[in-house]
Formats: C-alpha cells, sequence, structure tokens
C-alpha cells in the first residue's frame, strides 16, 4: 500500500541498528535510499546489501553528524548524485552515560553537539530542497528518556528532549510548505546500543515493559516508514511513542 517510488530518502546513522533497518523499510517501499555512516566503506557495504535485497537504488555517503564540514560536503555530494531529499530521517545519535555529579563538560558537549546540533545543520541544508519541491518529511529519533529521564543520562535526555522542541517549531514553520515534521521516541530497542548495558539494567526496564520485550529495530523503522508516506499527510509536529507499553 505504500508506494515510496520516485522519492529520496536520506538516513543518518544507517550502517546498522535503527538507521539501517529503516533504510531497508524505505528501500522495500520503493524510495531510492542514501545510506551514511561515519566509514563511507561501511555505507557502502549497507547500500549494497539492500539494494540487492530490494532492487532500489541506494548510494553511500560518510556523514558524521558531529562534524559541520562532513555534513555539508556529505549534502552536496548528495543533491548533485541523487537530487534533493524528499524524505530526512535524523536517526543517528550517541550516548555518553554518566551520573550527572560526575559529568564532564565534553561529555555533555559532544552528546549535545552530535544529537542536537547535527540534527539541526543536516535539517536546516537538506529542507532547502524540500521548499522547492513543496513536499517533504522529516523524522526525528528522540527517545523516551526525553519523557521519563534515566538516570546516568542527563546529557542524553536534555538532547533528546531538545529534539521534541525542534520537531514542533519545525512543524509550524513547515506545515504551510506541506512538509511534515514529527519525532519517534523508542523506548528499549534491542540494538548496539542496549546490547552492552548490564543486565541487572536490562531486566529492570523489561519488567516495566508492559509487553514484556525488548523492541526491535523494525518495530522503529515501520513506523518511520508510515510518517514517511502519504498516510501520515495530515500529521504534523506530533511524536509517536514505539516502546511496549513503558511509557
Ligand atoms: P546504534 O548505536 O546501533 O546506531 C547508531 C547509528 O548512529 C549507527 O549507525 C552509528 O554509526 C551512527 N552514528 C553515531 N554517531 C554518529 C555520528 N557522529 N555521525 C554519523 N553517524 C553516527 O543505535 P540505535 O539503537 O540504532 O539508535 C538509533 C537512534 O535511535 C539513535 O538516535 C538513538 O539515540 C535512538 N534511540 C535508540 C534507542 C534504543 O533503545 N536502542 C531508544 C531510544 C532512542
Amino acid at each position: 500500500m505504500i508506494n515510496l517510488s520516485g522519492k529520496i530518502a536520506l538516513v543518518t546513522g544507517s550502517t546498522r541498528g535503527i538507521g539501517k533497518a529503516t533504510a531497508q523499510r524505505l528501500a522495500e517501499a520503493g524510495a531510492s535510499v542514501v545510506v551514511t555512516g561515519r566509514s563511507e566503506d561501511r555505507a557502502g557495504e549497507v547500500a549494497k546489501e539492500i539494494a540487492q535485497s530490494t532492487g532500489a537504488k541506494t548510494f553511500a555517503v560518510g556523514l558524521d553528524i558531529g562534524s559541520r564540514e562532513s555534513i555539508e560536503g556529505a549534502i552536496k555530494r548528495i543533491n548533485e548524485e541523487m537530487g534533493n531529499v524528499d524524505i530526512l530521517v535524523n536517526n543517528a545519535g550517541v550516548n555518553r552515560d554518566t551520573l550527572f555529579v560526575r559529568m564532564k563538560y565534553e561529555d555533555w558537549d559532544e552528546i549535545i553537539r552530535v544529537n542536537l546540533t547535527g540534527t539541526f545543520l543536516v535539517t536546516q541544508l537538506v529542507v532547502k530542497g524540500m521548499l522547492k519541491k513543496r513536499w517533504g518529511r522529516i523524522i526525528n529519533m528522540s527517545s523516551v528518556v526525553a519523557f521519563i529521564g534515566n538516570v546516568g543520562q542527563a546529557n542524553y535526555s536534555s538532547a533528546k528532549a531538545g529534539l521534541v522542541g525542534f520537531t514542533k517549531t519545525l512543524a509550524k514553520e513547515l506545515a504551510p510548505r506541506n512538509i511534515t515534521v514529527n519525532a519517534i521516541a523508542p523506548g528499549f530497542i534491542e540494538t548496539d546500543m542496549t546490547e552492552n548495558l548490564p543486565e541487572e539494567i536490562k531486566q529492570g526496564f523489561l519488567s516495566q515493559i508492559p509487553m514484556n520485550r525488548f523492541g526491535k529495530a523494525e518495530d522503529v523503522a515501520n513506523v518511520v516508514l508510515f510518517l514517511a508516506s502519504e498516510l501520515s499527510g495530515y500529521i504534523t509536529g506530533e511524536v509517536i511513542h514505539v516502546n511496549g507499553g513503558l511509557f
């Protein structure tokens, strides 16, 4: 039912986890997908894998959202080689957890710079093409911790809460141009980001999830697909929670 053929989708941080599953879903729906990661070689491998399994056109580019120079260079190449992006999924994100009293300035600064400022920079460059086309979908990856907080994540939860305000403001500014801006707040999803957490922390989370299981990257990717499609055309400024009932 969802047909994204003719659309160009850019997914940041799509070499693994939620980003990779999202790139796969969008390609399955017929979009041409730009796979990005800090390593262009790794992005190339994933782009090839997705192209082979879906038949979609893919393009790989190195894009470090912690670096303004890298972002500017990558978006220029994407525009030249693929054209203007229709669907932007601001997925790339990192955490550097430590208790607030021990949190160094660098721990705070890096997480805000990568997760929040990086998203601002990518979006500002990509939105220009959407404004010309008078069509666009922007989907920002927030987190449940933006809403409930989490011990050790003052930096990360602040960045993810910042993305909610960013989403809601952009939604208002861009709605007249037929560009929707929404966020997804995943709960506990099984990826590299959560894999190495101590078992007792994982069990603590699990006991709070009414569906009694952790989420899968595809659970989030399916919602991105919906938000990227025409089906969600009258939804903007929303946060969709994907957490099995945790919040
Ligand atoms: P992951 O660690 O498996 O993947 C993160 C992706 O971002 C990777 O492709 C990585 O290469 C990329 N990335 C990291 N730093 C980057 C940088 N400076 N420039 C470009 N790419 C960079 O994590 P996961 O779980 O797939 O996370 C995806 C998004 O979902 C992140 O924004 C994360 O904060 C968010 N999220 C994840 C949850 C989870 O339980 N796994 C829960 C809530 C939100």
